[in-house]
């Protein structure tokens, strides 16, 4: 049997030191808000050579806090990418505000930098773009057309830990960079967690504010907020974690440069545009053969998964948006092509071999 991720592996390679730091955590009772959350803050902060990080309980109230503290509301429009997991529109409706999807670039998967221009209407408040599998979005033109409309940029890097484009860590291009700690996620905590980190001068404080019910210190609220605080347990796991994640994203690397060696004969491979630097948090190829493959896969006890059936404007969910089937065919023939295959820093080479073995026979 492969699974897509294999987190008992990675546990037993740090239990030590995991147990050791959740113990320290529990002698200490304090659980909520303390010193491991703070420390987390600080070193992801200085990871992503930003001003600021603050842990919140999800990559969705990363988006929502985000999205929030920036002042997007009702009646504002939101442009991002159709094919996403469906938090990252929920966070744009949860504002009362509008998604405006554009299609997306049928190499990359992410937005198609050169169709948000014609999407920028009188309402437009802000872009999210969504980091999509690991690999960074145009960030480039992103900000360009950003700057020139005087839009706001909140970074959906759910995904993509580490990545980085043209030098520079995802999540530190825009006003706000999201993570999501869900555990298989490339940097995974132990139960829910997430993270907004922001260059902005004061929008950390207002989101501390926010993911503490809108308190300005002690039992005084100077606006209203939720309960979405990471903590002290996940921000111990989590410390661990990224002293090591750069080695992780190194290895999912090597996995993916052998899948690409012994596939891309046969399957559109990912790609890593020059000056992209991808993590793989997925790796996902694209086959018009994916039922069989998949099914092959099965047979041989590889797990498989399609990230995403359904691109999000033909979601039930999000009927009252108006969208149509044929209104983004891009990411609509990528849900019908795409297949995401085993990767994690521990999966052995030989697994990759034996892996591409089996969707080589599907073609033979
Ligand atoms: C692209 C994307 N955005 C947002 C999220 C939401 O993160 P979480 O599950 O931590 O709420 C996820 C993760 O599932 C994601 O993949």
């Amino acid at each position: 049997m492969i699974p897509m991720v294999d987190l008992k592996r990675q546990y037993a390679e740090i239990k030590e030191e995991v147990l050791r730091e959740i113990d320290g955590v529990l002698e200490s009772s304090r659980y909520i808000l303390g010193r491991k959350v703070e420390e987390f803050e600080k070193r992801v902060a200085a990871y992503h050579g930003v001003k600021d990080a603050v842990g919140v309980n999800s990559g969705t109230d990363a988006l929502n806090l985000a999205l929030k503290s920036l002042g997007v509301g009702e009646g504002d429009e939101v442009i991002t990418t159709p094919f996403t997991f469906f938090a990252t529109v929920e966070a744009i409706i949860y504002q009362g505000a509008r998604p405006v999807f554009v299609d997306i670039d049928p190499l990359t998967l992410n937005m198609a930098p050169g169709l948000i221009e014609e999407a920028v209407t009188d309402r437009t408040r802000a872009i999210l773009p969504v980091h999509l599998f690991g690999l960074p979005a145009d960030m480039e033109q992103i900000l360009d057309i950003a700057n020139k409309y005087d839009l706001l940029v909140v970074e959906d890097a759910a995904q993509a830990f580490g990545a980085t484009y043209r030098g520079q860590k995802v999540g530190s291009f825009g006003d706000a960079g999201c993570f999501s700690f869900y555990p298989s996620k490339n940097l995974g905590a132990y139960g829910d967690g997430g993270m907004i980190v922001t260059d902005r001068d004061s929008l950390g404080s207002k989101v501390r504010s926010l993911r503490n019910h809108g308190s300005v210190g002690g039992y005084l609220h100077g606006r209203i907020g939720m309960n979405s605080r990471l903590d002290e347990l996940q921000a111990a796991v989590l410390l661990v974690k990224l002293k090591r994640i750069d080695i992780y994203n190194q290895k999912r690397r090597e996995k993916a440069a052998l899948y690409n060696s012994l596939l891309s004969d046969l399957v559109a491979c990912p790609v890593e545009p020059e000056g992209y630097l991808h993590v793989y948090h997925q790796y996902t190829i694209r086959t018009p053969l994916r039922e069989r493959v998949a099914e092959a896969l099965k047979k041989e006890g590889v797990s498989s998964v399609v990230y995403y059936p359904l691109p999000l404007h033909l979601q039930d969910a999000l009927k009252n948006l108006g969208y149509r089937e044929g209104d983004f065919p891009e990411a609509e023939k990528a849900a019908r092509e795409v297949l995401s295959l085993p990767i994690y820093p521990e999966l052995e080479d030989s697994d990759v071999e034996k892996i591409a073995g089996i969707i080589r026979r599907v073609f033979s």
